[in-house]
């Protein structure tokens, strides 16, 4: 029988290189990207299985990129994790003060991207009748100041799984908010934050999703792993 197989965007660092790290412990088939090919290389040479990876360098917003990834996945997919993100000029800019040109560039990387991808690589994923975890944020669902161009993206992103899990019915669709996690994201958004939990903690409220597929939805990494705390 075929490995499972797993398509993750922007697995060389953050949370991405965490679900990518437990994936590979258990012996997936994995196609990743991240835009430095340096850095990818390094989190790939390090995941327990690298010669069961693909690395495909470059950015989700480019099509070229995405036609790149669908042709490494081949006809099988059992999950897509559209995990690459923008989160827009630092430090967070008011509303009033960002400009189009970057609201439309986080729109297409973040709510964009992931549908181009999905959209390729349909036909795999429902072949394997797979799981799509689109990556959101608290910021899609509270007003926080400064995060607008950002929550609006991962909005978008929300509301086109919702549809999308409609439109599929044999897909799991979900879109994830992981909660605060330390990475260089949330790092570049609020450099004062401390005490933040590692991306680690919450592979296994994905791994859930993935393994036990209930209904398609947006799920809370917190209301999946209880003992995880969010800020
Ligand atoms: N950290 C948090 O507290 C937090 C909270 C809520 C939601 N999230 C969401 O969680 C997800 C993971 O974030 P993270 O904090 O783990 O980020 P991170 O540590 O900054 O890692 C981001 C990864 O994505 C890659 N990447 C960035 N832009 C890309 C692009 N255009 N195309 C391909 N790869 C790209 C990066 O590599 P390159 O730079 O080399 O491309 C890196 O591998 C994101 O969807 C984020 O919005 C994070």
């Amino acid at each position: 029988m075929a490995l499972p197989t797993a398509l993750i965007t922007g697995a060389s660092a953050g949370l991405g290189r965490a679900l990518a790290t437990a994936l590979s412990g258990r012996g997936w088939r994995l196609v990743v990207d991240a835009r430095d090919a340096a850095r990818l290389n390094d989190a790939v040479a390090a995941l327990p299985r690298p010669d069961l990876v693909t690395a495909v360098p470059g950015g989700v917003a480019d099509p070229g990129h995405r036609a790149e990834l669908a042709a490494a996945v081949g006809d099988r997919l059992d999950l897509l994790v559209n995990n690459a993100s923008d989160l827009g000029p630092t430090p967070l800019p008011r509303l009033a003060d960002l400009p189009p040109a970057q609201l439309q560039r986080v729109l297409a990387v973040n709510a964009v991207a992931p549908l181009a991808l999905i959209q390729l690589v349909l036909p795999a994923l429902r072949a394997a009748g797979g799981t799509v975890l689109d990556i959101s944020s608290d910021a899609a669902v509270e007003a926080y100041e400064g995060w607008g161009g950002y929550g609006a993206s991962k909005a978008a992103l929300d509301q086109l799984t919702a549809v999308l899990a409609v439109e599929e019915p044999e897909l799991r669709l979900h879109a994830v908010d992981p909660g605060d996690m330390d990475t260089a994201m949330h790092r570049a958004a609020d450099p004062t934050a401390t005490g933040l939990p590692s991306p680690d903690t919450v592979v296994p409220a994905l791994l859930r999703l993935v393994d036990e597929r209930p209904p398609s939805g947006r799920y809370r990494a917190a209301d999946l792993v209880p003992s995880r705390v969010t800020g």
